[in-house]
């Protein structure tokens, strides 16, 4: 049985958005955030060096390669015996310059087997978002392109994630989802790129 497993397909393809958020979080001051990745998407191990890399200048040739890798990664990837690797939880842990906590959320449970092999002490937990919130609070939610995926259920997948975030906490999220569910939302203003703060006022 295949593994109908989403992807993020590149390296370092949220590269903007977390380096700001190490910027506003330091601004902020805030001393230990708690980090919450929601659907980080999987590649298999065996491709993801071959991959292309979104913050590296690469030849024609290297792109070209990391295309095909890609595409064949649609494929290996959904093999359950095939080992995983989880890219955005890496690359969270590398751009956060300061101390933090992290969870990762998804509804699959060999995706966050692979986060825990390279993250031990991330903390994980299978939940299928359009069903449940996540059972954890943070200062900083990431979910790109989840809601957008979750068709009729999109509408409780962001109260979902709103009901982590901790009043003043940031959200990342992709430009298709905020169009669809944050645009003139009450407690919600977008303040960067992909980048949203949750009753900043209070
Ligand atoms: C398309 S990938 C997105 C990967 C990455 N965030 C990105 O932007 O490239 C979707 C991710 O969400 C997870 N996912 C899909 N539907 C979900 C649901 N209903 N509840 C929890 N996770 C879900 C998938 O397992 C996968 O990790």
């Amino acid at each position: 049985m295949l593994d109908d497993l989403g992807s993020t397909s590149w390296h370092n393809r949220h590269y903007g958005p977390f380096a700001r958020l190490n910027e506003l979080l330091t601004e902020a001051g805030v001393a230990r955030p708690s980090i919450m990745i929601v659907g980080p998407g999987g590649v298999s191990r065996w491709l993801a060096p071959l991959l292309n890399n979104s913050a590296a200048d690469s030849s024609f040739v290297r792109k070209t390669i990391g295309d095909l890798a890609r595409y064949s990664d649609q494929v290996l990837r959904r093999f359950p015996f095939v080992p995983l690797i989880s890219l955005e939880p890496l690359e969270v842990r590398e751009t956060m310059l300061m101390p933090h906590d992290l969870t990762v959320v998804d509804r699959s449970a060999r995706l966050l087997e692979a986060v825990r092999r390279d993250i031990p002490e991330a903390i994980t937990h299978v939940v299928d978002l359009g069903l449940d919130a996540p059972p954890a609070r943070a200062d900083v939610v990431i979910a790109f392109n989840i809601v957008s995926r979750l068709d009729d259920r999109a509408a409780d997948g962001i109260q979902h994630l709103l009901t982590v975030l901790r009043s003043g906490g940031w959200l990342l999220i992709d430009d298709r989802s905020a169009r669809a569910h944050l645009a003139n939302h009450p407690r919600v203003t977008q303040v960067a790129p992909k980048t949203h703060r949750v009753d900043a006022a209070n």
